[in-house]
C-alpha cells in the first residue's frame, strides 16, 4: 500500500515538476493583474472590497484619517484618473491629501499604476465629475465662494454679504 502511494507521489511530483520546467521555458511569468496588487499592497487599508474597512482601520488604530472607502461612487467621482495616478505615486500628500495613503512610485511601473486606477474605477462604479470635485474642495475649505471655479466656463457672481446695520 505504502509503495503504490509513494510511487503514485513520485510519478505526480515528475508530471509537476515537468510541467512546470516546461513553463518556465516556454514564457516568463505574467505580469501580476492590478487585482492580485491591490490584494497584496492596498487591503490593509482599503479593505478587500475597497470599502476602506481594511485591518489598518481598525477603532483602535484612531487613524486620523479614514482609507477611503473606494467603492462610493459619489464620493470617488470627485477625482480624476490623473488625480488617482498621482496620488498613488507620489502618496496623498501631492494631492493635499493625507500622507496616510502612502507613495507607490518605487513600487508599481507606471502601467501597474494605471491599471490599478482602472480597478478603483471598476471599484467605485464612476467616472470623473468635476462639479463632483469643485463640491468636495468647497466643502473641505480649500475653494472660497469667490474662487474661480476649478473647472467650467459658467461664472456665478459672489455670494454679497450684507452690510453689518
Ligand atoms: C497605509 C494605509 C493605506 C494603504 C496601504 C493604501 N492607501 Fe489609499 N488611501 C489611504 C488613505 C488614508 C486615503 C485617504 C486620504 C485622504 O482622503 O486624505 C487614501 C486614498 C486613496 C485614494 C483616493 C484619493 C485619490 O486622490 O485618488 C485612492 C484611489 C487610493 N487611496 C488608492 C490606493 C491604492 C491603489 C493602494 C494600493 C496600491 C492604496 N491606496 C493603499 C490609505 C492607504
Amino acid at each position: 500500500m505504502t509503495r503504490i502511494k509513494t510511487a503514485a507521489g513520485a510519478a505526480l511530483a515528475a508530471l509537476v515538476l515537468s510541467a512546470a520546467l516546461e513553463a518556465s521555458a516556454a514564457e516568463k511569468p505574467a505580469p501580476p493583474r492590478a487585482i492580485d496588487n491591490f490584494r497584496w499592497y492596498c487591503v490593509q487599508c482599503h479593505g478587500p472590497r475597497g470599502d476602506g474597512k481594511g485591518v489598518n482601520n481598525s477603532p483602535a488604530a484612531k487613524l486620523p484619517v479614514n482609507p477611503r472607502n473606494l467603492t462610493d461612487g459619489k464620493d470617488m467621482a470627485q477625482f480624476s484618473n490623473e488625480d488617482m495616478v498621482r496620488t498613488i505615486t507620489h502618496g496623498g500628500g501631492v494631492n493635499d491629501l493625507s500622507a496616510i495613503m502612502p507613495p507607490w512610485g518605487n513600487v508599481f511601473t507606471q502601467a501597474e499604476i494605471r491599471a490599478l486606477v482602472a480597478h478603483v474605477r471598476k471599484l467605485c462604479k464612476c467616472r470623473f465629475d468635476p462639479k463632483a470635485k469643485e463640491r468636495a474642495m468647497r466643502e473641505a475649505g480649500k475653494l472660497l465662494p469667490e474662487d474661480p471655479k476649478p473647472a467650467g466656463p459658467e461664472k456665478k457672481t459672489p455670494i454679497q454679504k450684507k452690510a453689518p446695520s
